[in-house]
């Protein structure tokens, strides 16, 4: 028998439920805005990601004007235009390729760090795998601000970086539409691995 998570866990059960529980992916958004300073909230949560030598390669662009929501939209795989054409804020999450210029300031114990990422392929390989992890936790600080989120990666990803990152310098890692659930905002919640399928002992 498993002992119940009360005993093991120490976080709250309505945090545990908001957080992930009954926390959901929605496909549809309310139009109460999501300003900015909720955003500010969110990411003061969200900068404490732990990443590989602190590196934070992880970039928000908040596509608050028509023109960029559009540019984006347009490049959206098309069962997935109408969730960012509602939700009220569509944050575009990027990995700057360019991390290790601010290694100096960010890991200031090893100052030849950013040597170790001359090589392009070795920097674009750690920035993409630290801001997806950084991503993760942005889900969790939406949620924490009582908020959902909508990943979405159905996009055109080289049309999405020429446009948004024409100068090469960043990679698109996902869209995330944020905002308060809409009309039937969920499916059918779907079937999560059991322990014994994921976990292993050696
Ligand atoms: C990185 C990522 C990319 C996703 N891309 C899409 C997408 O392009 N279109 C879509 O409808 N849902 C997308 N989803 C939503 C997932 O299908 C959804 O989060 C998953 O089924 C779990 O749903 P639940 O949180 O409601 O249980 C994406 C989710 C993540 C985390």
């Amino acid at each position: 028998m498993h002992q119940a998570v009360e005993d093991h866990l120490t976080l709250a059960a309505d945090a545990r439920d908001l957080l992930f529980r009954t926390a959901r992916t929605a496909n549809s958004f309310a139009p109460d805005p999501v300003p900015d300073e909720q955003v500010r909230a969110i990411y003061d949560l969200v900068k404490y990601a732990p990443t590989s030598m602190n590196q934070q390669p992880l970039r928000i662009v908040l596509l608050r004007s028509a023109a960029a929501r559009a540019r984006l939209i347009s490049r959206l795989a098309p069962a997935n235009r109408d969730k960012s054409t509602q939700a009220p804020l569509i944050a575009l999450l990027a990995a700057d390729l360019n991390f290790h210029e601010r290694l100096p300031e960010v890991f200031p114990h090893a100052p030849d760090a950013r040597a170790y990422y001359a090589d392009p392929a070795v920097r674009e390989r750690s920035a993409v795998f630290n801001a997806t992890l950084q991503l993760g936790y942005f889900i969790l600080g939406v949620r924490a601000a009582g908020l959902c989120a909508g990943p979405i990666v159905g996009y055109d990803e080289d049309g999405i970086n020429r446009a948004f990152f024409p100068d090469g310098s960043r990679r698109v890692l996902a869209v995330v539409n944020i905002g308060r659930p809409g009309p039937a905002p969920w499916r059918e919640r779907l079937p999560r691995l059991p322990y014994e399928d994921v976990v292993s002992s050696a």
